[in-house]
């Protein structure tokens, strides 16, 4: 007679041991490979680049290890060698130096990220080029809409702003737009603005559920958009909250979002299966520059294996039910999972 703990013949017990042994499936490699359940695939991956004016212009940025600034020219480069590795898009984001208050250079036709877009789409005209909309890299006082005559945020007001820089982006040859500024009704506003311009094929992903999270420090450095006084309490979302997250996407499904972003990803995985079960729009995830550059850190000083912790990481955030990550990390990714592929 086989030994049976108590445990395992508790009512609904779906096993007893010996009879199931779950190591069984764990022995090889081969078994494991075949049983696996969540594995990011490359053309799901979003490589997030920073464009900057000139050409040969390469700046790297030190809180974002392996991630630089780059002229168009360079640009190009390397988003060849990215979308030569697999990866799904890249997200692009521009770093200027013409800033006013009503962030003119957000929307100008020959502004940095209308460019760069410009000479993605020449140079790889299959490539997925999608654009972040904000206005925070072009105000002088770094906040994501415009002020009123208190210093507040104004939301109405910065909405015809953000469809204007929305239907520059698309004139440029931008395939998706991603709105990341969390005014209430942008989505709606910049829907109507692409519409109107002839640019009803032009997507939109919704930054839907952006909390005002500590893991954005290092993209900051990297775009310049630190705001000048206060935070960004005011308009991006709280870290405790997961119900509103829902009534977020909710709201921009209903405003005519095609895909909706939980941002940032590894802290807030309950969310991401939160937003999985309440839409079936495709659902994207934000791995931040904080999340990607505490793994760089810890495994440059030799505290983690970074293959291992970065690919971990990202499988966690496709297991929560992400269908498109964005990560720094995309490209060395899309080559590691190659690699476990072959
Ligand atoms: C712009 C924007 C931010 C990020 C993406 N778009 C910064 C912010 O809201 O302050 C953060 C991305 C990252 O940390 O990798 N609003």
């Amino acid at each position: 007679m086989a030994v049976q703990s108590p445990t395992t013949q508790a009512p609904g017990a779906t096993g007893v041991f010996p009879a199931v042994r779950h190591r069984r499936l764990r022995r090889t490699e081969g078994i494991r490979r075949l049983v696996r359940e969540a594995v990011p695939r490359p053309s799901q991956l979003v490589l997030p680049m920073f464009a900057v004016e000139g050409s040969g212009v390469r700046q790297p940025v030190d809180a974002l290890p392996g991630v630089a600034r780059l002229s168009p020219d360079l640009l190009v480069d390397e988003a060849r060698a990215a979308h030569a590795a697999g990866i799904g898009g890249v997200l692009l984001f521009g770093v200027t130096d013409h800033k006013d208050a009503v962030a003119t250079s957000a929307h100008s036709d020959d502004g940095v990220v209308q460019q760069a877009v410009r000479a993605l789409k020449a140079a790889l005209p299959d490539l997925v080029v999608i654009t972040d909309v904000c206005l925070c890299a072009y105000t002088d006082h770094g906040h994501c809409g415009l002020l009123d005559d208190d210093g507040e945020v104004a939301n109405d007001a910065s909405l015809e702003v953000l469809a204007r820089t929305a239907v520059s982006h698309a004139d440029a040859g931008a395939d998706i737009v991603a709105p990341s500024d969390m005014m209430d009704g942008r989505v709606a506003a910049i829907r109507a603005g692409l519409d109107e311009a002839g640019h009803e094929g032009v997507a939109i992903m919704s930054y839907s559920a952006k909390y005002a999270s500590a893991f954005y420090g290092p993209f900051r450095e990297a775009a310049g958009s630190a705001p000048g006084h206060g935070d960004r309490r005011g308009y991006q979302m709280d870290p405790p909250n997961a119900r509103e997250a829902v009534r977020e996407v909710r709201e921009d499904e209903a405003e005519g979002a095609d895909m909706v972003m939980v941002k940032p990803a590894a802290t807030y995985l309950d969310v991401i299966r939160a937003v999985r079960e309440a839409t079936d729009l495709p659902v994207a995830a934000y791995h931040v520059s904080g999340e990607y550059s505490m793994i760089k850190a810890a495994a440059e000083r030799g505290w983690l294996d970074e293959r291992r912790a970065m690919m971990e990481t990202l499988t966690a955030v496709v297991r929560a039910g992400a269908d498109i990550v964005i990560t720094y990390a995309a490209v060395d990714a899309a080559r590691w999972i190659q690699e476990e592929e072959r």
